[in-house]
């Protein structure tokens, strides 16, 4: 609406111009007769043109800093603009001087500040990018290249840089958040080293052996005993190791789909418990299961439920005192902890795994889920652990649209409980 008012001004001025050089023509002809018809002519067509340079000049002032808009961003138009402040990517326009003219909302939350009217220099602190700012600034040539920010938290992302060829010269700048593909990527990574090392490890035993059996240990036939036993022992860790590994892998690839049966979990604790009995026995390690009465079944797969408490109650008795205790309870909660997608007044079936062991250190509570987590590595390779157990249990736990807590206290033991969602 402001260019369309400025516009008319602009041949408002010119109409008057030329009426104005008619006028002072008609003057003259009165004057100087019909030799001053044609000097009219001219006088207007000179103030015609004069006009129509004025108006052209002008617009390139159209927006008058005094109504508090930018003259750069007076081209670009109101629709634009709004779908430039819409956009989940950051986006910032720079205009010559290196000012920064429009930030959109994702741009002002990634630098944390309204950057409008700003030297650029002041918002953006990194210096690979405020040099490639420059350099397409000058010389208009895109560029893209990628950077990090550690404050409030670490960020990494994939800039692209460009500049406008029509007058006046915008440099614009769009950021892409990458810091969710660069940790996928690492994770990645992460996850084959750590599982290659977990194989190579039992492999290089069992390999190791091989040629001493071969060897100077061909006829002794107590060290073959021996040795034969150790390789066993070797290789039933790569084979649980591998069996996590797809075991988690299918979990995870089934995570989305919720299961569908009923299960009735204090059948599942209890058999759980029978399986580890003999650990439990080995280790002088009492088992006490308590359940409240007529609790309600839980929307679940049974198997996956199993390997769950398989694993809690295998780590409450690993991990928990010798001769100690492990307490199992099974509770019903109405209004529990609302959990992803649910809200809290849901049924929910509680289950607790307490123990009087070690207990788990504050700072490592939260990393426990992580795959090949260990607090203590060598503690438990020892116990023939693989540090996949907890990865598991946390992916089973999401596919069931529950929750894990983990309490612990060193010195006086862990508490382990999961909430599931119950039948009706
Ligand atoms: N009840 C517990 N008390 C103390 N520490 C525990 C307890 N449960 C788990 N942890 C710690 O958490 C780590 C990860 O447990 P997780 O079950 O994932 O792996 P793991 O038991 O070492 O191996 P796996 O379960 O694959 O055989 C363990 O190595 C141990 O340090
Ligand atoms: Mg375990």
């Amino acid at each position: 609406m402001a260019v369309v008012t400025r516009n008319w001004q602009n041949y408002r001025r010119l109409l008057w111009t030329a009426a104005a050089a008619f006028a002072i023509g008609g003057l003259l002809a009165n004057t100087a007769g019909r030799s001053g018809i044609a000097l009219i002519f001219a006088l207007a067509a000179i103030a015609a043109l004069g006009a129509f340079v004025v108006a052209r000049a002008n617009r390139h002032t159209i927006t008058s800093p005094s109504d508090g808009t930018d003259p750069s961003l007076a081209i670009l138009p109101a629709l634009a603009g709004e779908i430039f402040e819409q956009l989940p990517d950051p986006l910032m326009l720079i205009d010559a001087g290196g000012r920064v003219l429009f930030a959109n909302k994702a741009m002002r939350s990634a630098v944390g500040t309204d950057a409008a009217r700003k030297p650029v220099s002041s918002v953006l602190r990194t210096p690979e990018v405020l040099q490639a700012i420059d350099r397409t600034t000058k010389t208009g040539a895109s560029s893209t290249i990628e950077f990090s920010v550690h404050v409030p938290v670490m960020r990494q992302y994939q800039a692209y840089i460009t500049r406008t060829e029509q007058s006046p010269r915008l440099t614009a700048l769009l950021l892409h958040d990458m810091t969710a593909i660069k940790r996928s990527e690492m994770a990645r990574a992460d996850f084959v080293a750590n599982a290659s090392h977990e194989l190579r490890t039992p492999l290089a035993a069992v390999s190791g052996f091989i040629d001493t059996l071969r060897g100077h240990a061909k006829d002794d036939e107590k060290a073959r005993e021996q040795f034969l036993d150790i390789m066993s022992v070797e290789a039933g860790r790569m084979r649980r190791l591998i069996d996590d590994l797809l075991s988690l892998t299918r979990i995870e690839q089934n995570e989305h789909v919720p299961p569908r049966g009923a299960v009735n979990v204090e059948a599942v604790v209890r058999s759980a418990a029978a399986v580890l009995a003999p650990l439990a026995k080995a280790d002088h390690v009492t088992v006490e299961i308590s359940a409240d009465p007529s609790l309600p079944d839980v929307i679940g797969e049974h198997d996956e439920l199993m390997q769950l408490f398989q694993n809690l109650i295998h780590n409450a008795i690993k991990y928990g005192k010798p001769s100690g205790h492990v307490w199992i309870k099974l509770a019903s909660v109405a209004g529990a902890q609302p959990v992803a997608g649910r809200s809290g007044s849901e049924s929910m079936l509680a289950v607790s795994i307490r123990d009087d062991g070690e207990g788990i250190p504050r700072e490592a509570i939260s990393r426990l889920t992580e795959r090949f987590y260990r607090v203590d590595v060598k503690r438990s390779r020892e116990k023939g652990g693989t540090g996949l157990g907890l990865a598991i249990v946390k992916h089973i736990v999401n596919r069931h649209r529950g929750r894990l807590q983990i309490d612990s206290q060193p010195g006086e033991g862990s508490t382990f409980t999961i909430y599931l969602p119950s039948v009706g």
